[in-house]
């Protein structure tokens, strides 16, 4: 039976993953706390996605902005009077739920940027009651997702949590584009925490109220969106894509959606860009896909979105949106705060307001889809296997002495051990049988185990066990640091 969404939010908790937020307490719906293997996880995603598109790339630089900024900003990008989703309440129980999911889960059908007139129809043509007490449901309003909080002492001043990263990148941009002395086309990230209220969180790290993203808006002269001298390097890239009008996805080359002019050169780049990562990072190709934005359901900011979706067992879901946000943001703030954020292009000697390409990456998110993506029940083993990319599992080497009381075997294992510690994630594992430790280590993602026996203190040789495939190889003492190097 294929591992459902609750499942594997067990798996998490048991193995020190995740767990549900302070939960002596009974938790609190839509926040989490990571544990010894689930923050390390974390970090390894984010430094993948830090390394390979800010530190190794000579055309984005980072920032850190603020998670309280002055409100100003949020009523600028049109976050407090668009930042919405659809709620229905029950008029029996109060209980709250989300329009546009209540008829998608009622009636199987797609409701992605429905109306709140449309829902109010579609729930009393189908008799939809509360899935709760089963009385009435109330007609559907707007609800605003930001977190409001108050600033000082008496509490005068009303701000928000962010809920998203993308805005202090834009309200900094003329500081950055100065202090780091870029030149367009160029791109500014972040990552951090961002905060939504959202109305029914769900289906575990999926959809929270609390989560980090990784985010980057590049921005380029409005008049080459369509010039992009890195295009060769996603062309050739075969993608499964659904397309607005389609029901299913189907294979294309990105070459092939340029032609048909569907996105323009820069989106295309960055959409292929992070599906790529995805690839890089072990997901199985079957289980990606991209999905065009219907027009109704574009964001008050874009021209055109595309998501980068997995394949869950609750369906395909969107784990990364890749946005062309034009030049409204930066209209927008140059607007609210009466300063000039227009450019001086030096290539063009024009004065530009950039257009922006924005890849939004949430964390978590991507998170599951590496778990649910490695995880497998390895009947022959009699245990899970937790087939993560060694660039991603957050210990890197397990360490064993085979007797774990003899002094001679557990003093060498221990020196190989501070040896090795400082520069790759280990984990030293002493207790119970040696094949109790590598389903420890298997279920827990470790992709290599280091066994010290009585031999080793004859022959100067460990032996090292692949989680994959469960092959050993013996291997001298002085010759392990580069074979891991390799292997790693
Ligand atoms: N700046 C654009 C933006 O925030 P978004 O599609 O609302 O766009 C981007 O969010 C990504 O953030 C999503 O693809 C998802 O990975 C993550 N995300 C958004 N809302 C989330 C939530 N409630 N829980 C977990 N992740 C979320």
């Amino acid at each position: 039976m294929a591992l459902s969404i609750e499942d594997m939010a067990v798996f998490c908790k048991k193995k020190g993953f995740v767990y549900p937020s302070a939960e002596i307490y009974g938790g609190i719906a839509g926040f989490f706390d990571y544990g010894p293997l689930g923050v390390e996880l974390k970090k390894n995603l984010e430094d993948q996605l830090w390394k390979r598109f800010v530190r190794s790339r000579c055309d984005v630089v980072g920032i850190d902005g603020s998670i309280i900024t002055n409100p100003k900003v949020w009523q600028a990008s049109g976050h407090v009077d668009c930042f919405e989703d659809i709620m229905l309440e029950c008029t029996k129980c109060h209980h709250r739920f989300r329009g546009d999911h209540m008829i998608e889960d009622k009636l199987n059908i797609n409701a992605e940027g429905i109306s709140k007139e449309d829902v109010d129809k579609l729930i009393k043509e189908n008799s939809i009651k509360c899935p709760d007490c089963k009385s009435e449901l109330g007609k559907a309003n707007q609800f605003n997702l930001m977190f409001d909080t108050n600033v000082g002492p008496v509490g005068e001043n009303t701000a928000y949590l962010r809920p998203e990263t993308a805005q202090l990148i834009f309200t900094n941009f003329r500081l950055v584009q100065e202090n780091a002395r870029m030149k367009l086309p160029f791109g500014i990230a972040q990552t951090g925490k961002a905060f939504r209220n959202e109305i029914s969180p769900r289906d575990f790290l999926f959809r929270v109220r609390e989560f980090e993203q990784f985010e980057i808006e590049f921005f380029i002269h409005p008049k080459k969106t369509d010039d992009c001298p890195m295009i060769n390097d996603v062309e050739a890239m075969e993608i499964n894509i659904l397309l607005e009008n389609d029901k299913d996805h189907k294979k294309a080359k990105i070459k092939d959606l340029l032609s048909k002019k569907i996105l323009s050169q820069w989106h295309a780049y960055w959409l292929g860009q992070f599906y790529k990562f995805f690839l890089d990072m072990g997901i199985n190709p079957a289980n990606l896909r991209i999905r065009q934005h219907v027009k109704d359901e574009l964001a008050h900011y874009a021209r055109a979105c595309f998501d980068i979706e997995y394949n869950f067992p609750f369906g395909w879901k969107e784990i990364h949106g890749n946005a062309d946000r034009q030049s409204f943001d930066l209209e927008q703030h140059a607007k609210h705060s009466k300063k000039d954020l227009s450019f001086f292009d030096e290539e063009s000697k024009e004065k530009v307001t950039p257009s922006v390409i924005e890849p939004s990456q949430g964390i978590g998110r991507a998170m599951l889809a590496f778990m649910f993506d490695a995880y497998e029940d390895d009947k022959k083993r009699g245990n899970i296997v937790l087939k993560l990319s060694p660039k991603l599992a957050p210990v890197k080497l397990g360490i064993f002495p085979l007797v774990g009381n003899k002094e001679e075997v557990t003093k060498l294992a221990m020196k190989i051990y501070n040896g090795l510690k400082d520069d790759f994630a280990c984990q030293y594992d002493k207790s119970g049988s040696v094949g109790r430790r590598y389903a420890r280590a298997d279920e827990a993602g470790i992709p290599y185990c280091i066994t010290i026996d009585f031999d080793t203190l004859e022959d100067d040789s460990v032996t090292i066990r692949d989680r994959d495939t469960t092959k050993q190889e013996r291997i001298k003492i002085a010759e392990l640091r580069e074979k891991i190097i390799n292997l790693l």
